[in-house]
């Protein structure tokens, strides 16, 4: 399923419509995938019937979609995670440099108990992420506490998160080799937030 929605998204002949609904389907996947590398904790219950034992997630979660093009993911994991606070980073990359500007940052309180879950579905260079965690490394987050949400990484942005913070898990539906010479990923999709939010002429 993750794969044949991830051909809708790679294809440039999806439309807008296409290219949302596929993003919702596989941004649920994604949620439900997060879901297992949470720490969980046992609870005793008492069913009509008796009791049990069950499960139930231990650590409260916080949400940092980078926009734009994470909002597309955000909806559907707070489907999952209703309980979930949100902070919003702002990020764009300077077209020539591909370095990240930041243009707005709104978090909510965070414990250090908290699991905090980045969303950004591309990462290309890594320059985005890898801004956005050491923004959260400034706030006193533990590396072990996040996790990076993305739809397509490249080789080269997986190394650079990876190589500088070795204890942060990263999800994703598709490990991409190159970046051509704009730094975009090959084959990728294409600019994620431009065909997600239909302003691909704007350019
Ligand atoms: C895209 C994407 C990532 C970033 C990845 O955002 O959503 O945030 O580029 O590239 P990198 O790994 O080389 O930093 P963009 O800056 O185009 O902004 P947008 O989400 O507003 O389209
Ligand atoms: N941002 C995107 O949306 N796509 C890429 O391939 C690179 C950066």
């Amino acid at each position: 399923m993750k794969q044949s929605l991830l051909t809708i998204l790679r294809n440039k002949n999806t439309g807008l419509i296409e290219f949302r609904n596929a993003t919702k389907k596989l941004a649920l996947i994604l949620a439900q995938e997060t879901s297992n590398h949470l720490e969980k904790q046992e609870i005793e219950i008492i069913t009509p019937e008796g009791k049990t034992k069950g499960v139930e997630l231990k650590n409260d979660i916080v949400f940092i979609p980078i926009l734009r093009a994470a909002l597309s993911l955000l909806p559907a994991f707070l489907k999952f995670f209703e309980k979930a606070k949100v902070g919003f980073l702002g990020l764009k990359r300077d077209e020539k440099t591909t370095i990240p500007e930041i243009y707005y940052k709104n978090f909510p309180q965070i414990s250090t108990s908290d699991d905090v879950i980045i969303l950004d579905p591309m990462i290309a260079t890594g320059g985005s992420g890898e801004k956005a965690i050491e923004i959260l490394i400034k706030e006193r987050i533990k590396e072990e506490k996040i996790i990076f949400v993305a739809v397509i990484c490249s080789q080269e942005g997986l190394n650079r998160i990876k190589n500088k913070f070795s204890k942060i898990k990263i999800i994703y539906v598709q490990k991409d080799l190159e970046l051509n010479k704009n730094k975009f990923i090959v084959p990728g999709l294409g600019d994620f937030g431009d065909r997600y939010f239909g302003t691909l002429n704007h350019k």
